[in-house]
């Protein structure tokens, strides 16, 4: 598998999921719990009744959900069709767009939180790059990115299968370690304001939530 190839190689993967992603997180409390943590962490920093956020890779659209309910004007990027229109449904007053992240443009200076959840580790380090300088021009002066992803042992890329799943598809993947990953988002000019640890019992991943602020430009 060629590495260029990643996008549509992931596309296919996440149509191919999507039905059982969305019976998956339907009634799974690692999951609900996990969303409690990252709604504190954003109303935390909510400092208006109105907030705009854009989420990159909304899945099944279960956080888009919650934060509409919230009162925030959603707008999401799914590059999957089949997990988009999912979405879709579960989220009817957010803006979905069906596309890749990478192709898609925004006015400067757009959002208070840009959430890339579970997301990052799709993008080889050059795309990851690309995609940290268009939310730099897209947030807010004062806005936050949130992301967050696993934590493994050593920092590895490659084509790896989906071993949580029914369907054994493949998907490219930049397993990321703690120590690297902070190193890096400093380097892009994204610096911690907040940070977790979460440990999912029901799976054994150790996930890494962070809330970014992005350095100004002089
Ligand atoms: C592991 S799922 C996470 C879904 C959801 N954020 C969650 O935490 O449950 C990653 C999602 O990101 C989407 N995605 C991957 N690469 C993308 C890209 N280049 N542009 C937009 N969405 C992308 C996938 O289609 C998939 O739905």
């Amino acid at each position: 598998m060629n590495e260029k190839d990643y996008i549509e190689i992931n596309k296919a993967s996440y149509d191919i999921v999507a039905e059982e992603y969305k019976t998956k997180y339907k009634n799974n409390d690692g999951a609900n719990k996990f969303y409690e943590i990252l709604q504190e962490f954003v109303l935390n920093k909510k400092n208006s009744s109105i907030s705009k956020m854009l989420e990159i890779g909304p899945g099944v659209g279960t956080l888009l959900k919650i934060f509409e309910e919230k009162g925030f004007r959603t707008t999401a990027v799914e590059l999957s069709k089949n997990m988009a229109s999912l979405a879709c449904e579960n989220s009817s007053n957010s803006v979905i767009i069906n596309g890749n992240i990478l192709e898609t443009d925004f006015m400067p200076k757009q959002f208070d939180f840009i959430l890339a959840m579970a997301v990052i580790h799709n993008f080889p380090e050059e795309d990851l790059i690309k995609l940290l300088d268009k939310i730099k021009i897209w947030l807010k002066d004062d806005g936050y990115f949130i992301l967050d992803t696993t934590n493994n042992k050593v920092t590895e890329t490659g084509f790896f299968e989906k071993e949580d799943y029914n369907n054994n598809v493949v998907r490219y993947r930049r397993k990321w370690k703690k120590e690297d990953l902070e190193t890096f988002m400093e380097k892009q000019g994204f610096y911690i304001q907040d940070s977790v640890v979460y440990k999912d019992s029901t799976s054994s991943k150790e996930w890494l939530i962070y809330s970014f602020k992005v350095e100004k430009s002089a």
